[in-house]
Parts: structure tokens; sequence; C-alpha cells
């Protein structure tokens, strides 16, 4: 057993279902099960940086489970190792040539965890809040790192928590747009979250039963796209349901970018795809298409049962880890086991990606399933 007295926990980056569940489960089993005292960091880095940490009692966290976002807040725009220096009123400051001005303000927030007497740093992340738990980790504290996205994208953990509430809302929308696709014989095309990697609207789209799945990882032939529509208009089917990921890009390359956060260390905000895709479909195939982006709503509200546990099990296990002193590691679900797993090898793959050759894609394509390839 390693000497742990005080613990933090931290939620960075995009909220995400299932985050309070994890605080609970950190919270209690900390406290009921070791006697420890319990640390929140809110705002994510911001917080670190400012010394905003409040404690957390098992009655602070009783009730939450079931509510979607994080009672700690959070925050997607620290890096506290690349931080943007600002002026009094918080505007980010410019050099000469028009570039951001940057400083690594790291130190401070180490200073800020020795001050609080925190023995372990819980982070509740994706891979841009988990590279700054690594980069923190090198410099001496104490991480543990607890796999959030909805995009499910993290090397080394089957799942992240949050992914199976994001896809449930997501099949939910493909299943409720149908509904006006076939009233209408319309092409309804429905745009869902994932950032670079295709996991969501593949798994969405398989449970929605979507005729068309585009993805990041297998570029997709508007013509092809248009010509399986075509077929099966011609077949019968005077309607189809087009699962289009945020990131998914034509044979050119491209991906359809919304906007640059340039005081994010992520600044590249994917959306319009699916908007584009509908306006094209509807040209080439001569039926009328819809556009539907989901957008936010599938980070919202109450996660599902299995996000709830899942969350209770990776809280659990990180106060475990922490017990045990080790430090620098992931808590991971494999198989059906949740294991622990190096941050260092987790950052290094940065984004896992869906395989265009896998088992899913497989089974979406026996389906009948078209990805325009
Ligand atoms: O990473 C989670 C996610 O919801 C992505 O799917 C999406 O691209 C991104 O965050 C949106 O970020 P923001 O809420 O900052 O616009």
């Amino acid at each position: 057993m390693a000497d742990i007295k005080r613990i933090a926990i931290m939620t960075g980056g995009g909220d995400c279902p299932g985050l309070n569940a994890v605080i609970r489960a950190v919270v209690n089993t900390a406290i009921r099960k070791y006697g420890l005292e319990v640390m929140g960091i809110r705002h994510g880095y911001h917080g670190l940086y400012h010394g905003d940490f409040i404690p957390l009692t098992t009655d602070d966290v009783s009730e939450i489970s079931t509510i979607g976002g994080t009672i700690l807040y959070s925050s997607n725009k620290d890096n506290l190792f690349k931080y943007p220096r600002k002026d009094a009123e918080g505007k980010i400051l410019k050099d000469e040539n028009g570039n951001i001005v940057y400083d690594d303000v790291s130190d401070v927030a180490v200073e800020n965890l020795k001050a609080a007497g925190i023995d372990a740093l819980l982070i509740c992340g994706g891979d841009g809040t988990l590279t700054s738990g690594r980069d923190f980790s090198r410099k001496g504290v104490n991480v543990i790192g607890i796999p959030k996205t909805i995009d499910n994208d993290l090397a080394l953990t089957d799942y992240t928590f949050g992914f199976d509430t994001a896809i449930s809302v997501a099949t939910d929308g493909l299943d409720r747009v149908r509904t006006t696709g076939r009233s209408h014989h319309r092409i309804m095309v429905v745009e869902i979250m994932g950032r670079g990697a295709g996991w969501m609207a593949l798994h969405a789209g398989i449970a929605g039963a979507a005729d068309v799945i585009l993805i990041p990882e297998i570029p997709y032939d508007i013509n092809k796209v248009a010509e399986k529509i075509k077929a099966d208009k011609e077949a019968g089917k005077d309607f189809s349901i087009v699962a289009v990921s945020e990131g998914a890009k034509d044979i050119s390359g491209e991906r359809v970018i919304l906007k640059i956060r340039e005081d994010s260390p992520d600044p590249i905000r994917l959306g319009g795809v699916g908007a584009i895709v509908a306006d094209k479909l509807e040209a080439l195939v001569g039926s009328e298409a819809r556009a539907t982006t989901l957008g936010h709503i599938q980070r919202g509200g109450t996660p599902t049962a299995h996000d709830r546990v899942l969350s209770a099990r990776y809280g659990y296990a990180a106060v475990e880890l922490a017990m045990k002193g080790k430090f620098g590691r992931m808590v991971a679900l494999q198989g059906d086991d949740i294991t622990d797993v190096s941050i260092e090898d987790v950052i290094s793959v940065h984004t896992e990606n869906v395989d265009p050759q896998g088992e899913l894609v497989s089974v979406a394509k026996a389906m009948g399933v078209s990805f325009g390839d």
C-alpha cells in the first residue's frame, strides 16, 4: 500500500455522460473503503492552474450518477504546458508577427498540488487531457488516467465511458428520422460526432440499420453512394438513411471544418459534412435529401446503465491503483476485465481508429451498407 491520504479528481476536455458516475465512485471508494480525503479540481486544468480545489464528501456526490455533465465543470482550452499569454482582461496576446505567445505554466499547477497536500491526481480525460496528464506524470506528479470520451478513440481500452450513451442517442436519432424518410421518400442524412474516428457513426449506423455509413477511415466517393441509393430505389426501397461521421473525408481527402478555436489546444472543430452530403445526393439521385446534425445532444443527458456501471468500475479501479502506488497508468477495459495500461503508451498511439478491414465494417457490409468505397 502506498502512503496516500488525500487524492484529487479532475474532469477535462469535453463533457461526457458518466463523468459524475466516475466522481461518485471515486469519492465513495476513497472515503468509505480507505478513509481518504478527496478534493475536486474545478474547471479542468484551468482550476489546476488557479488552485480552484474543493473538498468532496460522500454527501456531495449523492444522487449525481444519473446526471449528465460534470459537477466539477470542465474545460478543453487549457494546456498548461503551452498556455497562451493573456492581458489583464484575459485577452490572448500576440507577438509582432500575429502569433500567439505561449508560456509553460505547469510548475504553478505542481506547486498548487503540493500546497494542497494532494498525493495522487485522478484525471478523467480523452487524448488531449491525458496528454497533459502524461506530461504531469513526467514531472513527478502521481497521475492516474480514467478514459473519457464519447468518441471511443483512446488506445489500449476497448471502451471509454460516455460512448455507449452517445451511440444510444445517435441510434435513436437514426430511428427517428427513418419515420420522415419513409413517409416522404427522402434521403435522411444524420451527422454524428466522433472527431477523427468513425466509431460512433459505425456503431450507431449498424444499430440504426443505416443504408450508408461514411467514416473518416474510409474515404467516400459520393458517386458510389448515389449509385447505391439509386440501386435501392430501383429495387423498391424509396427512402434511405445515411449516417455520416463529422470527420468523414471524401476521396480527395478533404474533411469539413466548422471553425477554428484559436484558444484551444485542439483548435479544429468539425461540422457541416452532413448538409454537404445531403445536397450532393439530392442532385445525383433526384430524391429530396435532408440533413440533421445531432451535435451536443449526443453528449448530454442521462448516461445509460452500461456507462454508469463502466464509470463506477473505472472510478473504483482508479482509487485501487492509487492505493497500490501504480502511477502513470490509465484504467482500461479489455474484454470483460478492468485492467491498467501505461498513459505513455496510450498517448503514443494518439487516435485509435476503425480498421477498414475489421469485423464491424465487414458486418455492416454484409448487411448491404455502403461506405462509398
Ligand atoms: O471529443 C468529443 C467531441 O464531442 C467530439 O465528438 C466533437 O468533435 C468535439 O468534442 C466537439 O467539441 P466542442 O464541444 O468543443 O465543440
